[in-house]
């Protein structure tokens, strides 16, 4: 049991080994928050907790008594109106202009596991006695609505996920103007704000700031979860480290426009909200309707950022990518798109497909341009049909020809948008978010489509799932290459068109369900422009995302340390692309390439067949490898070393769960002469193992290497592994030249000889 009810002081206490989340009930009906942090012992009343001193100019309900100003509580899912200033959680515009809104306790229920969101992506349980949730009934009788609130305490580690069911039993129409998924006042403000913000190519770089009076805020208004902020926020205290110290994450289960926003009021309080962005949102509820927020999951440690990513890994690897995917070691795929872009036929695909799989290659995926009079980015999207002069036997013979070869086929598509130059919009001027009157923004030459309309969603569900059925496809690239304008609905009324964006991405979740449940076998990769849409929304239904756009290996170092901040390696779209790079130009080893984007899903994005013998072999060794360590890397423990954002000299490593082995990648990004000794600490290996080393190029000749070095969990986690040639201690000498993009790995296996594993 997990969940304790105090009946007499009316206080709920979640609480599993790691973590106590403390509310109670107020005598006025509110419900106050009192703890959430690491675990304390339970008992009968903490209302010692609630802050009763009496201050000039605040405002207290008259229920309550004079002491308890709300604008002093912490509070559970507040309004805002009658007498707490801060950011309210819900806010409901009534028939007579009112705003207002107080909820009161009515009753609750406390059930096994956790149900399940109606239409959207939330975190699961298998079985019943993972998790418990507590269900808090609220009341506001004056406007006649009900609220659920609910509360999820998983069993083992320290995660609490939240969400509100608003219920309306009013005779008269009301609009939802505010409903977020989550609200979580903290006592202090003693923290940093870590947020993870970017452009196009340069995703989820981490953001650093203390928390200071007033508000800090990050959010997105482009319809999509983008790639300017990512609905992921880490509050974390000043001196913790990767290592060590208390931090406490916010995630938020939604790919649609976000707020998260932290209000540290003067009294040193901090205020946490995150849900869908108010900006631009009503949603109006007839008598019976009820509105679902998505869900936010928190997740709080006392054992640093590693531990913080370890339990958001482990719990949306497993607890959120669901169906045959989930736990299988992903294909190692080829992509033609920088290989081609547009201008591809049969025969040149097919020479791609033939030479990438005598390198090892398990998946060939066809990218943009296979359909309609989609010849350039300027026409076609919409016209989900096979263009019969690039591929003669369409995609079905493309399909059975690639398979031939002895790979696996797979398709991109772009369901979400149209070009105006299109017979799909020809036909439907009308599908197309627009503004009567005004000439719709176009992005990529694209308009999107209006999936707040289900038979919009109907209609390209028609389309994709003929091609499916017809045609050998296990793997779908999903894209979706810009952000939404002019975001009204032709089939909604004026009064329900601050639905629309919220509408449009349960019609795109809607899509995903359809197509996952029609063809379970086959892998969705999400992309938006690269990482546009990198959210745990989208993971529910594509266990992995195309990462970046971005596939130059410096950058990506960055770009996949960012993302692991919340995101597991498995998740991570990763290829490996031609020299000088397409979107930075730079020329990185060949190496660097692979040994960056083995941490992730790994494949490659150029055609093979022009590089030469010598860099083919090393494409055979680097394909081999991963599938050899696939395992290890994909679902395996990931820390972050030391950051690219810091450091010239970066690093990363899994560890397996037994910590019989692990890998290490080391990045540099100068190189720089008569460089200093340098090591690096590692993280989650046992103590007392000895562990022998394999580092540079000998990982992929494992068998030829004569002399391994071998040290004690205890000193490589304590003094660190030696990450430079010379001197004793040494990893190998000759490996690590002084150059510029330079990767190495380094394998440590557990010694069979190791005392400790013999027991
Ligand atoms: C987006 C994707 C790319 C590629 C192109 C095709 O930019 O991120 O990987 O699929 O679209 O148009």
């Amino acid at each position: 049991m997990f969940i304790f009810y105090h009946e007499k002081s009316r206080t709920f206490h979640l609480q599993n080994n790691q973590i106590s989340y403390i509310m109670c009930v107020l005598p006025g009906g509110e419900a106050a928050q009192l703890y959430f942090g690491k675990r304390i012992h339970d008992r009968e009343d903490f209302s010692y907790l609630l802050e009763g001193a009496v201050r000039s100019h605040m405002a207290y309900p008259q229920e309550s008594g004079s002491g308890l100003s709300l604008e002093h509580i912490k509070l559970e899912y507040p309004s805002f109106g009658t007498g707490d200033f801060r950011r309210g959680a819900v806010e409901i515009l009534q028939k007579n202009g009112s705003r207002e809104s107080s909820f009161r306790f009515k009753d609750y229920r406390i059930m096994p596991g956790k149900p399940a969101l109606t239409g959207l992506p939330s975190v699961y349980t298998e079985e019943a006695d993972e998790a418990q949730t507590l269900v808090m009934t609220m009341e506001d009788p004056v406007s006649s609505v009900l609220m659920e609130l609910y509360y999820t305490i998983f069993a083992d580690e320290g995660i609490i996920a939240k969400s509100a069911k608003i219920i309306s039993d009013s005779d008269e129409e009301i609009y939802l103007t505010r409903a977020m998924s989550l609200c979580q006042d903290l006592p202090d403000s003693n923290y940093e704000w870590m947020q993870f913000s970017g452009s196009w190519g340069r995703e989820r770089f981490p953001v650093v700031r203390p928390l200071a009076v007033g508000t800090t805020e990050i959010e997105s208004l482009r319809g999509h979860s983008s790639h300017q902020e990512n609905p992921f926020v880490i509050l974390k205290r000043p001196h913790t480290t990767e290592a060590s110290g208390e931090a406490i994450g916010f995630s938020l289960i939604y790919s649609g426009n976000f707020s998260i926003s932290a209000q540290v009021d003067p009294y040193r309080v901090t205020r946490i909200l995150a849900g869908i962005n108010p900006e631009w949102f009503s949603w109006k509820l007839d008598k019976g309707e009820s509105f679902q927020t998505p869900e936010a999951v928190m997740v709080y440690t006392e054992h640093g950022l590693n531990d913080l990513s370890r339990i958001y890994h482990n719990l949306f690897r497993s607890r959120l990518v669901r169906g045959y995917w989930r736990d299988k070691e992903r294909p190692i795929l080829i992509n033609n798109w920088e290989a081609t872009y547009f201008d591809f036929n049969e025969e040149k695909l097919l020479k791609i497909a033939s030479r990438a799989k005598e390198c090892g290659v398990e998946l060939f995926v066809l990218d943009d341009g296979w359909f309609g009079a989609r010849r350039s980015d300027n026409a076609g999207l919409g016209d989900w049909v096979a263009a019969k002069e690039l591929l003669p036997d369409g995609i079905e013979g493309l399909s059975s020809k690639i398979e031939a070869l002895g790979m696996k086929f797979g398709l991109w598509i772009e369901p979400e948008m149209v070009n105006p130059d299109s017979d799909l919009y020809r036909a439907h001027p009308d599908w197309a978010l627009c503004v009567p009157g005004r000439t719709p923004a176009l992005g990529r030459n694209q308009l999107v489509l209006d999936f707040s309309r289900p038979e919009v969603v109907d209609h390209i569900h028609h389309m994709i799932a003929a091609i499916l059925k017809n045609s050998r496809i296990s793997y779908i690239k999903w894209d979706m290459n810009r952000s939404i304008t002019d975001c009204l609905s032709a089939a909604l009324p004026p009064e329900r068109q601050g639905e629309v964006y919220h509408r449009y991405i349960l019609g795109v979740y809607n899509l995903y369900e359809r197509l996952i449940r029609e063809f379970p076998h086959v892998l969705f990769e999400s992309c938006a422009g690269g990482g546009g849409r990198f959210d745990p929304g989208m993971l529910y239904y594509a266990p992995q995302t195309w990462t970046s756009d971005n596939t130059d290996a410096a950058e990506r170092v960055k770009i996949q340390y960012g993302t692991s901040y919340c995101y597991p390696v498995v998740s991570m779209g990763s290829h490996v692309s031609a020299v000088p790079n397409h979107q930075v130009g730079r020329i990185t080893p060949l190496k660097t390439r692979a040994e960056t984007a083995f941490f992730g899903t790994f494949g490659y994005e150029l055609d093979l067949n022009r590089l030469s013998a010598e860099e083919q072999n090393e494409i055979k060794e680097y394909t081999s490898f991963m599938k050899k360590y696939r395992r290890l890397i994909q679902f395996g423990t990931f820390y972050r070393l030391q950051s690219p954002f810091e450091h010239n000299e970066s690093a990363w490593m899994v560890v397996s769960d037994d910590r019989k082995q692990a890998l290490v990648g080391f990045y540099r990004t100068l190189g720089c002469a008569n460089v200093h000794f340098s090591r690096i600490v590692l993280q989650g290996l046992e103590p007392d193992f000895c562990y022998s080393v394999i580092a540079g190029e000998a990982v992929y000749r494992e068998k030829t290497v004569k002399k391994i070095e071998s040290f004690y969990g205890d000193e490589l986690m304590n003094l660190g592994l030696i990450v430079s040639d010379g001197t004793s201690g040494k990893t190998g000498e000759g490996i690590m030249p002084p150059s510029d993009f330079f990767s190495s790995l380094f394998l440590l296996n557990a010694c069979a000889e190791c005392p400790e594993l013999e027991n």
